[in-house]
């Protein structure tokens, strides 16, 4: 019998920890002998800590576990009449009705078993790599139609290009894993849950542009990550997919994690490289980009996790494949963040073109109050807050760039209708005072002001001329900001007076 209980954050900041120290204490005392795999997590969050039994026919799910539940399951035999099963894992609605692709081996295996992730296709990627030329490699991930899936959505394969073209003694490979925007989840599920993945692509992306060394920039925040992505890469290294003759090709590449210390914009590509370099998290103008002159003034791929994940797959599927998937210029898949006020947050990765309803209702659930739902926010604390009338935007970049929205990170963050949209519109601006790095006026002045005005406005203080000021003030930092730090955060605090003005009066004042 192997019983499968996640070493991953949610599972464990549930008690899953507790929960496998009770099945290994109960499975001794029944005299059972049970094979006990630490797996990462299906991204199912409801349902953690998912626990899963296999006797031979297949993975079947529990959840979510307590302490408390473990002896009651043995007592159950695991069997399907307990009160937590799921029945079949695979067989979930809420998974069943992906499409997953980036996260085909997530929960599936252990994260850092070798074994687990070439038994399930990895490494197949890098293996075809080693035999392609640096250009072959550039135009499959060109042919994938593949955008950056930090939010920007800029095509990876033309960003590949520039650096592959760009002339340096060094080049680097950069992952972005400072993951901040709110409600988001999936790059700690890629590094908690399938490491390789991520390492493989990286691997790839240096091999494609000529690089030799890599660093993953990860937030502090997640020390889970930063613990298997170090074995993960020492046993990497170890079998021969790191070091100075990869696969035995005669190339090299080298990855290193290095932490940041928590603030919002070492997110920013080029505030990530000063702080990479060792300096002060400040933004640096662009142009020269990060492709021509990057890390230590070297052309640098930079690219979110989920980007790096993608790859391995582009590879050994095809790019075809990838394109497969998705509408028009949104190719292939985004794993979607579900959470907020939700009865079913979680992991859902889709294909590009389906609507935000499905992603609420269907896989959410709806709210967890059982209100109705008032606002949601895509895109992380720069994304627009959209309305239930649009509820029915397809999920792809243009359709939401159309309605003023980003699809971002693919994070989506549920209101009901207890929210009050202008204390979030105040909220935006005062997450910009905090995290601004301050080099530029609009955002580093124009976020202070931003919250006195809308002070003005909720306390009927002048309030047409403050409206007005508002939308000016969000004008400019719009069209003056360096970075989408400053740029982006006029986004939900606009769509919020435009979708529920009524939220900006106070009851009984001058109106
Ligand atoms: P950007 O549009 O300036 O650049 C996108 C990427 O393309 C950058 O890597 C840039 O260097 C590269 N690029 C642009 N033109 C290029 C060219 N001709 N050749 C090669 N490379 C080129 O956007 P930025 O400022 O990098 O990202 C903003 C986005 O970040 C926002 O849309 C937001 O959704 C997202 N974001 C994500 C967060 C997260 O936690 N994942 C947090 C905050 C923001
Ligand atoms: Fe810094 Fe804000 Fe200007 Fe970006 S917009 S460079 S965060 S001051």
């Amino acid at each position: 019998l192997r019983i499968f209980v996640p070493y991953e954050t949610t599972a464990l900041s549930l008690g899953a920890e507790d929960v496998a120290t009770l099945i290994r204490r109960e499975a001794d005392a029944r005299g059972l002998d049970i094979e006990l795999v630490r797996n990462g997590s299906r991204g199912l969050c409801w349902l953690e800590p998912l626990v899963e039994v296999d006797d031979g026919r297949g993975r079947r799910a529990f959840g979510p576990v307590a302490p408390e539940d473990v002896a009651s399951l043995f007592e159950h035999g695991f069997g399907d009449d307990h009160p937590l099963a799921q029945g079949p894992t695979e067989e979930i609605p809420y998974l069943k009705r992906q499409q997953r692709v980036t996260f085909a081996r997530i929960g599936v295996t252990d994260p850092v078993s070798l074994a687990d992730y070439r038994a399930l296709g990895g490494f197949d990627g890098l293996e075809k790599a080693v035999h392609r030329t640096p250009q072959q490699l550039v135009d499959m991930v060109k042919a994938s139609g593949l955008r950056g899936r930090g939010g920007a959505a800029f095509p990876t394969g033309i960003k590949w290009q520039t650096v592959l073209d760009a002339k340096g003694a060094q080049k680097y490979i950069v992952c972005n894993a400072d993951e901040g925007d709110s409600g988001t989840f999936a790059d700690r599920l890629v590094m908690e849950s399938d490491p390789y993945m991520l390492i493989e692509g990286m691997i790839i992306a240096g091999l494609a542009v000529g690089a030799t060394q890599g660093y993953i920039y990860l937030r502090e925040e997640y020390p889970l990550a930063h613990e298997l992505l170090n074995t993960a890469i020492e046993r990497a290294r170890a079998a021969g997919y790191l070091g100075q003759d990869i696969l035995g090709c005669g190339r090299a590449f080298e990855l290193e994690v290095r932490l940041g210390a928590g603030a919002y914009i070492c997110g920013e590509e080029t505030s990530l490289l000063e702080s990479l370099e060792g300096k002060r998290g400040m933004v640096r103008a662009k142009p020269p980009l990060p492709a021509i002159v990057g890390l230590f003034g070297q052309p640098t791929v930079v690219n979110n996790v989920l980007s790096f994940a993608a790859v391995p797959s582009i590879l050994s599927e095809g790019p075809e494949h990838y394109a497969s998937f998705g509408v028009d210029r949104s190719k292939g898949t985004l794993p979607f963040q579900l959470a907020g006020n939700l009865k079913r947050g979680g992991l859902v990765e889709l294909a590009f073109g389906h609507r935000l309803r499905e992603l609420i209702e269907d896989f959410g659930g709806g709210t967890e109050s059982g209100r109705p739902v008032r606002a949601v926010q895509v895109g992380g604390p720069l994304g627009a807050y959209l309305a239930p009338e649009q509820f029915d935007t397809p999920l792809d970049y243009e359709a939401f760039a159309a309605i003023g929205a980003v699809l971002g990170h693919g994070g989506v963050v549920v209101f009901d209708e207890s929210v009050n949209m202008a204390e979030q519109a105040r909220f935006s601006m005062e997450f910009c005072v905090e995290e601004s790095c301050g080099k530029c006026t609009p955002c580093r002045i124009g976020a202070v002001r931003g919250v006195e005005v809308i002070d003005r406005i909720v306390a009927n203080d002048q309030r047409e001329a403050n409206l007005a000021l508002l939308e000016e003030l969000c004008d400019t930092m719009m069209q003056g900001s360096l970075c989408a730090m400053g740029g982006m955060t006029p986004f939900p605090v606009k769509s919020a007076l435009q979708y529920f003005p009524e939220d900006f009066h106070r009851q009984g004042g001058e109106g």
